[in-house]
């Protein structure tokens, strides 16, 4: 079995540790990869973006037999469906699937039609219409702190928290007449803030049936006590604690509706879908779907899945999921990244990185690599995240201990981690 992954980040590293523990898979191709999945996996150059038909050339002439996607591009770009019409098998949903993320204005009118609890939102699709709704908003239903979001894909920039009707103005400006995010600021959302714990649930899904992997927390902010910017994640826990009660209220009430929304819409979804959650004191809410494996949550995620993935990826595609064995560890995992100076503004790029010595599954320790790449044997810092430490023990303690431990052996000019992750699960 030869499988090709593309993507270049930890989440990528992690699936392809994963899939290497399979005897069966004897070829692993990565695009474009980075430094630490080199050591897994053979690395080939990215094709341009939409240039699905060089991917398609490389995975026939290399006798690939299973494609893996990891970001949100190349899936919203139609690279599934450019690959089923050759009849290559490949892991994620299609186009029309991937619009649940590629646009959120897609995503929340399904909500809406399926009765999925999410924050009460208005869509507008020119900046005259949205500044006359805020001068004009309903009280009973909306009030300050507002959050606007582009419609399309930003790179995870597109959602501005407005605290009141100035600050919202110039977001709008920002989107719809500077068109900071492009086309994908063309419409937005106009949504209720809400107040809550996040949670992100990932789980396989493969049109009929869902296999829920343990609940994950990722940790957005750049410094300690979430202060500092938004990054693309400073580290992940799994699993967070979850009510008996609020996991059977996510079943009923998202997941069960969730499934009954793509079946009615005919949407053929088979691949993973991320449940952005928040907890509220009504409820959970969904904030997002993502249509792939999350980053940083699945490099706490996959340590944990005692199943070998490769079947669970074929059960997706076959449609076989609900009697394919899910089973995970019985233990935490925690996951602290170690970011360049100037992260997420302005990073620096080019440090060798120190103390990079094997970890196993001896120590309850990992490292999955993100922005590196090896240069004459040295491992070099290639952007602004740099390295995912994961840290793996029976509980939530041990997990921590050991990540940190291993975090503090790692060392590059500039480097900074928080020192705050997963302190409480609660
Ligand atoms: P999104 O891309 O829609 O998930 O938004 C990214 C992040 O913005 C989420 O993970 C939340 O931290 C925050 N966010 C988005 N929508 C809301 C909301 N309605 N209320 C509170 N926070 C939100
Ligand atoms: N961790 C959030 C994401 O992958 O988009």
């Amino acid at each position: 079995m030869n499988v090709l992954v593309i993507g270049s980040g930890g989440r990528e590293h992690a699936i392809v540790w994963k899939l290497r523990q399979n005897p069966e898979v004897r070829q692993i191709y990565c695009a474009p990869g980075n430094g630490g999945i080199g050591q897994l996996a053979t690395l080939v150059p990215a094709c341009a973006e939409n240039d699905w038909g060089s991917y398609a050339d490389f995975v026939k002439s290399k006798n690939v037999d299973l494609t893996v996607v990891g970001p949100e591009v190349p899936l919203c770009g139609g690279i599934v469906d450019h690959f089923l019409k050759k009849n290559l098998k490949i892991f994620g949903p299609n186009k029309q699937c991937a619009q649940l993320e590629g646009s959120k204005i897609f995503a929340k009118n399904f909500m809406r039609k399926y009765g999925i609890p999410t924050a009460n939102f208005k869509v507008l699709d020119n900046p005259k219409e949205a500044v006359n709704f805020l001068n004009n908003l309903d009280l009973t239903t909306y009030r300050y702190p507002l959050v606007i979001k582009a419609d399309g894909l930003a790179q995870g920039k597109g959602v501005s928290i407005c605290p009141n009707l100035p600050e919202s103005q110039v977001a709008i400006e920002k989107m719809m007449v500077l068109k900071i995010f492009g086309g994908a600021g063309e419409k937005i959302i106009i949504e209720e803030k809400l107040e809550g714990k996040e949670v992100s649930l990932l789980a396989f899904c493969d049109g009929k049936s869902l296999k829920v992997l343990p609940p994950a927390r990722d940790y957005k902010r750049v410094w300690d006590d979430d202060k500092g910017p938004n990054t693309g994640g400073m580290g992940a826990v799994a699993p967070v604690f979850l009510d008996p009660s609020d996991f059977k209220k996510i079943e009923r009430s998202i997941l069960q509706p969730f499934l009954k929304g793509i079946q009615n819409e005919n949407l053929d979804y088979r691949g993973i879908i991320y449940f952005g959650l928040m907890l509220t004191a009504s409820g959970p809410s969904v904030l997002e779907f993502n249509v792939r494996f999350g980053d940083p949550e699945t490099q706490v995620v996959l340590p944990l899945l005692k199943t070998d993935i490769l079947p669970l990826f074929q059960a997706v595609l076959d449609q076989t999921l609900e009697k394919t064995p899910c089973e995970v560890e019985d233990a935490v995992c925690v996951s602290v990244v170690c970011a360049s100076r100037g992260y997420p503004e302005k990073p620096e790029t080019g440090q060798e990185i120190f103390g990079l010595n094997d970890s196993n599954a001896h120590d309850g320790t990992l490292l999955f690599h993100a922005g590196t790449t090896v240069q004459k044997g040295k491992t070099i810092a290639s952007g602004g995240r740099v390295l995912n430490v994961i840290g793996y023990g029976k509980n939530l303690e041990e997990a921590r201990k050991r990540c940190y431990n291993k975090a503090s052996q790692v060392r590059f000019e500039g480097m900074h981690f928080r020192k705050d992750i997963a302190l409480s699960l609660s």
